[in-house]
């Protein structure tokens, strides 16, 4: 029987080759051209289950990408832990801000990195971090040291909303009943400054299109005398925001949860510096709502921004063209209590009414989530706090992060146990952007810190 930190020390040139062959198949679940690779992941990822210990291991049919279900049930009477991840990852788009191709992994050092990290799409968003569940499962039954019940869930589909989760859990209650849920899918402060995130932002996302004349018209035969719907948009879209950066749309923060002087204080606590984070990004002054800081601005406050916007002429050189139609895509991060439905028609009745005269609005909902809070007293909490003082050397501090896993909130109401979020990641690791990368050191922390979760949640459970 070995302990965990020699096993991760004799295995780890294994886990890092396993990890980059599951790196190089493209499960892009947003592109259909990649359809083929991302069932094919589905199996790869089945089959390291199996590998690692799992009695069942199911590939579930969706609508959509297959869900991997499996478990490890050693006694009904002892806790049942759920981890929860995702086989997908987010387009690689632009390709050419890439150093290496996004599906070949290759390990690489950076300055926060220097023992090396695995560039690849999903090396951190989610497939690294997913794998690490795998790999402890691996130690702890091999080593005779799973103290209690395990069952997996990972899915395809969560860069796209997780529509098909949402009906399995909802439809698979029983099969996937626990005493608490795991997920590695988010950050931590930095490698020295362990922390377990307590809380995600819900979602609402939207596309708008605004309609002019039937066709695109001459800009010097037309100009000036019909609504231009890129002008339109542009000013509809500007007016969403006041002087003070707060979101304009009526009744938008009614239900937003503002925190108290203390908890503000708490948050304020934990360390961060705004000379490196304008550094890291390039920029000589940060921006956001007026009275709160950076740290609240990407957490516990709601945003509204646009993602992407079209419409026109953007070829090479010029072409003089009022276009008939723009098009944007706009995302709001929303706090606890903010209902994302809620906000959605929010949206809608308000953007349709300021549109101008002469031109026409639609606004169509994508997807969406609520937020999460985990409180920092469950069982769960406390048995992830110790993990990580024993792995870390020091007691983690709970931090709200901005990202969203819209799919935890209905894992609560719908399964009605809390979800525990133990990521390894860094705000550096340039999740969703070109040259995605996880640090080496975070990986095997990872997998060194997950087995102690079990047993900790196992003998606190007693
Ligand atoms: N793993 C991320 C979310 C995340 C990252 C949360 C880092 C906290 C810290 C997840 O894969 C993701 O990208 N979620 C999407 C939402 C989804 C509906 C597409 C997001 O936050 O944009
Ligand atoms: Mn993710
Ligand atoms: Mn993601």
């Amino acid at each position: 029987m070995k302990n965990i930190k020699s096993y991760v020390q004799e295995n780890k040139q294994r886990f890092l080759d396993e990890l980059i062959e599951l790196l190089k198949i493209p499960s892009i679940s947003a592109d259909s051209a990649y359809k083929e690779h991302t069932v094919k992941t589905a199996d790869v990822v089945a089959k390291s289950l199996t590998d690692a210990g799992c009695d069942v291991v199911e590939i579930c049919k969706t609508e959509g990408y297959p869900i991997i279900y499996a478990h490890k049930i050693i006694d009904k009477n002892l806790p049942t832990v759920l981890v929860y991840g995702h086989y997908d990852v987010q387009p690689p788009d632009p390709l050419n801000l890439w150093t290496s191709p996004p599906f070949e992994p290759v390990i690489k050092t950076t300055k926060l990195h220097p023992e090396g990290a695995i560039f690849a799409r999903g090396a951190c968003d989610d497939k690294g971090q997913m794998y690490m569940h795998v790999k402890a499962l691996e130690f702890m039954t091999t080593q005779n040291q799973l103290p209690c019940n395990v069952k997996f869930m990972i899915e395809g589909e969560e860069e796209v909303g997780s529509v098909n989760l949402a009906k399995f859990v909802k439809q698979n209650q029983d099969k996937l009943s626990n005493d608490v849920i795991l997920i590695s899918d988010t950050g931590m402060i930095a490698k020295d400054v362990p922390s377990i995130t307590t809380g995600l932002r819900g979602l609402s996302y939207v596309e708008v299109e605004v309609t002019g004349p039937n066709r695109d018209l001459h800009s010097g035969l037309y100009g000036g005398a019909v609504a231009n719907p890129i002008n339109v948009l542009t000013k509809m879209i500007a007016s969403l925001h006041d002087e003070n950066n707060h979101i304009t749309i009526p009744g938008f923060y009614d239900n937003v949860e503002e925190l108290s002087k203390e908890e503000r204080a708490q948050m304020a606590k934990a360390p961060f510096s705004l000379e490196n984070y304008k550094e890291a990004l390039d920029i000589d002054s940060v921006y956001g709502e007026a009275g709160y800081t950076t740290n609240e601005r990407n957490s516990i406050r709601p945003t509204l921004d646009v993602n992407g916007i079209w419409g026109g002429y953007t070829g090479e050189g010029a072409k003089t063209v009022i276009a008939s139609q723009a098009f944007a895509k706009i995302s709001m991060r929303l706090v606890p209590n903010q209902d994302w439905e809620n906000i959605t028609a929010l949206f809608k009745k308000h953007f349709e009414s300021i549109a101008s005269k002469g031109v026409t609005v639609k606004v169509t909902p994508h997807h969406g989530g609520q937020g999460y809070v985990t409180p920092i007293d469950s069982i769960g909490y406390k048995a992830a706090s110790k993990a990580y003082e024993e792995t870390f050397g020091k007691t983690p501090i709970p931090q709200r992060s901005g990202g969203s896993i819209p799919i935890v909130a209905l894992f609560e109401q719908e399964l009605k146990s809390k979800t525990i979020l133990m990521g390894f990641g860094l705000d550096s690791d340039a999740i969703h952007s070109p040259n995605e990368h996880f640090g080496v050191w975070n990986y095997l922390k990872g997998i060194e810190t997950i087995p102690g979760f079990y047993k900790h949640f196992t003998e606190l459970s007693k």
